[in-house]
């Protein structure tokens, strides 16, 4: 682990990692419980869950593989408590099952980007550093936000910044791209930078933080696939909770929340129709809701960790098996 690196690590703070750990600890309380953790980053929560419990098992999966290298040296002194998993999230029925598991007890999501891939400046992750235009979190594979810039067409790009970033000045910014990629490719974050000034009005800009924020965070979004991913690890993460087990995730954008609150509602429901007279045991919630709404930080989180400003936090357990017409087909390998 190089001087910066481990730098990086040790300011990250995890964020409600006292409430994560609360949440977690009764389903992982007895011998041989296991945590996925599924987005490792730098460790922090996996670190926060073993100290915290004592015997409990953490799979940490990270689709970085400098995230996975970094963390593994930091959860080195755990030993065969921690093992480390080079996967995206939505494996994770396939990870529990090469590792001999038959189902876990407890499974943690802090979604997004982790501060060690925006300090890395070449990255490209940051709005604040000339960089190449990457943003892959797994570097080794996908297309990066350049071939995004440089191939999709205007009415996509103008989409993806909408959607994904709600960025008021999409089409502005689309056409700006567009007509900067006629004349040569764009290759670095600085040139993105200028486009995004170029189509915000002067007034917006000195208002609501830098005017490429959203842009980032939309391209981001879009180059991992993270709410694709997102939608089928929600599922998938659920299947592998034993009975008892608890699911407890991060979300720091209103469109991931939207997805995790649809998920864990989706198993709080009766699936019963309406009409029938008695709810069948097959079609009782499985799940049941840890959480009222969703959790914010308090004044205390937010002195101590600026990422959690956003974070909304949701938690479940799961009551029983997902009934047989419930049930998500997995994918195929
Ligand atoms: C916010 S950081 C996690 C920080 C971690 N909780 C800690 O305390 O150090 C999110 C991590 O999840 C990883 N990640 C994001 N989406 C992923 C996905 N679809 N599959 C696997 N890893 C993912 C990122 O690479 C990043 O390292």
């Amino acid at each position: 682990m190089d001087e910066q690196t481990a730098d990086a690590a040790s300011r990250h703070v995890p964020v409600l990692l006292e409430r994560c750990v609360e949440l977690l600890a009764p389903a992982l309380a007895a011998p041989g419980a296991v945590l996925v953790d599924c987005t490792l980053g730098m460790g922090g929560h996996t670190e926060g869950v073993l100290r915290a419990i004592e015997h409990v098992r953490v799979v940490g999966i990270d689709r970085d593989p400098q995230a996975l290298a970094l963390a593994s040296e930091r959860l080195a002194p755990f030993g065969e408590r921690f093992t480390g998993v080079h996967a995206v999230y939505d494996e994770i029925g396939d990870v529990v099952e090469r590792l001999g598991l038959p189902g876990v007890q407890g499974v943690l999501m802090d979604l997004g980007v982790s501060s060690l891939q925006l300090d890395e400046a070449e990255r490209g992750f940051a709005y604040a550093h000339d960089a190449p235009l990457d943003m892959r979190m797994d570097p080794t594979t996908g297309p990066t936000a350049a071939d995004v810039l440089n191939t999709y067409d205007e009415r996509d790009i103008a989409r993806v910044l909408r959607v994904y970033g709600e960025e008021r000045f999409a089409a502005r910014i689309a056409r700006g791209v567009v007509r900067f990629r006629e004349r040569t490719p764009l290759t670095r974050t600085s040139e993105l930078v200028d486009i995004v000034r170029a189509g915000v009005p002067a007034a917006t800009r000195r208002t609501g933080g830098h005017p490429a924020k959203r842009t980032f965070q939309a391209l981001r979004i879009e180059v991992n696939g993270e709410l694709a991913a997102l939608e089928r690890a929600l599922p998938a993460a659920i299947d592998v909770l034993a009975v008892g087990g608890r699911i407890v995730v991060e979300s720091y954008q209103s469109l991931e929340d939207r997805l995790v609150k649809r998920a864990l509602a989706a198993g709080a429901t009766s699936s019963a129709p309406p009409d029938l007279p008695v709810e069948p045991v097959t079609h009782a919630p499985y799940l049941r809701l840890l959480t009222r709404g969703a959790e914010e930080a308090d004044e205390a989180e937010l002195a101590r960790n600026p990422r959690a400003q956003s974070v909304r936090l949701r938690a479940a357990e799961r009551l029983r098996p997902t009934p047989d017409h419930l049930r998500t087909p997995r994918r195929a390998a």
